[in-house]
């Protein structure tokens, strides 16, 4: 009697466990069948570098090291206003290998892959982000989705956002008549048409 149970038991375990099987077969990009300490694997957008700068070998495999904290003599542009009294480059680009991030655990990630190093301490957005809340994804509702980098919008460095300057507003209707002549600006490198009033 108890070993019928048994297998009526087991019978059921593995019922149940199928349809979850297949489904996480033929969907790549699914959340639910990752435990907690599997490093997820998206597909993402490209890492933006500038031209020439990757790979870091090129330079970085015949330097030696520094990881004292100073000012920098190259990579001048970069300017470090990300939790910076707590920080230094090293803490995220591995001192013996450049071409590759650190986690804080001392694995490494790939510059494709840089959504884990941030993940570290950004856990709430990052949770948001792999659902697509924060940031964006664009794909198919049920498939392959394509997620962008935190990196694509934020920057490593300093990721605060910029205000930006409001644009003027559009001629109201009933001021259309005043509207003298028009005057371009240029908005992330693309022309805008605004309205000149008559004084
Ligand atoms: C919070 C982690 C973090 C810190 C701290 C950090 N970096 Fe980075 N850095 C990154 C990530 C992530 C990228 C990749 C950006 C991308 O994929 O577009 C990057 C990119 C770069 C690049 C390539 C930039 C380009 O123009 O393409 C250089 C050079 C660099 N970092 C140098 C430094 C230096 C020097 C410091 C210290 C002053 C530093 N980083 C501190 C995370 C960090
Ligand atoms: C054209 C050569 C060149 C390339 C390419 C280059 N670096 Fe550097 N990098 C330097 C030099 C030179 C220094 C030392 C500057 C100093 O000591 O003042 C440096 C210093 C650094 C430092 C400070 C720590 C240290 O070891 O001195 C970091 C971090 C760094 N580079 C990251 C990167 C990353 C990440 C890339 C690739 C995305 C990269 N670099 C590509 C030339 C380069
Ligand atoms: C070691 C922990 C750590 C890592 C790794 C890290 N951050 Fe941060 N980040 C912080 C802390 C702490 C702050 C708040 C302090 C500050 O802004 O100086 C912050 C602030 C931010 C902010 C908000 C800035 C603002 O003021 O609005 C953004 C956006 C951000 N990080 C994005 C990123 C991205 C993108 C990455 C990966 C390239 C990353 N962070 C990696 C610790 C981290
Ligand atoms: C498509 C662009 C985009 C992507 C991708 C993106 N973010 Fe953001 N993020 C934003 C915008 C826009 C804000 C709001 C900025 C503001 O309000 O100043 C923001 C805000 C933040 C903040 C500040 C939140 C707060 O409460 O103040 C953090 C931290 C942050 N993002 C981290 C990340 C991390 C980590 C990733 C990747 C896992 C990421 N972001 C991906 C656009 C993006």
């Amino acid at each position: 009697m108890a070993g019928k149970l048994v297998y009526f038991l087991l019978l059921v375990v593995v019922m149940v466990a199928m349809p979850v099987y297949s489904e996480a077969q033929d969907n790549t990009t699914t959340m639910d069948n990752l435990t907690e300490n599997d490093i997820p694997k998206f597909v993402t957008t490209k890492p933006q570098f500038t031209e020439g700068i990757f790979p870091c070998s090129n330079c970085h495999a015949s330097m030696t090291p520094n990881r004292q904290r100073r000012e920098l003599s190259f990579h001048t542009e970069i300017q470090l206003n990300h939790a910076k009294r707590q920080r230094w480059c090293l803490d995220c680009h591995d001192a013996d290998n450049r071409n590759v991030l650190k986690l804080a655990n001392g694995d490494h990630v790939t510059f494709e892959e840089s959504y884990n190093l941030c993940g570290q301490c950004h856990g709430n957005i990052f949770r948001d982000w792999k659902t697509g809340i924060h940031g964006k994804r664009i794909g198919y509702w049920n498939g392959d989705k394509t997620y962008y980098l935190c990196v694509n919008c934020h920057n490593p460095h300093s990721p605060h956002f910029k205000p930006l300057k409001p644009l003027p507003m559009p001629a109201h209707p009933q001021d259309v008549t005043k509207v003298k002549s028009t005057t371009s600006i240029e908005v992330d490198g693309r022309k805008l048409y605004i309205p000149v009033y008559e004084k």
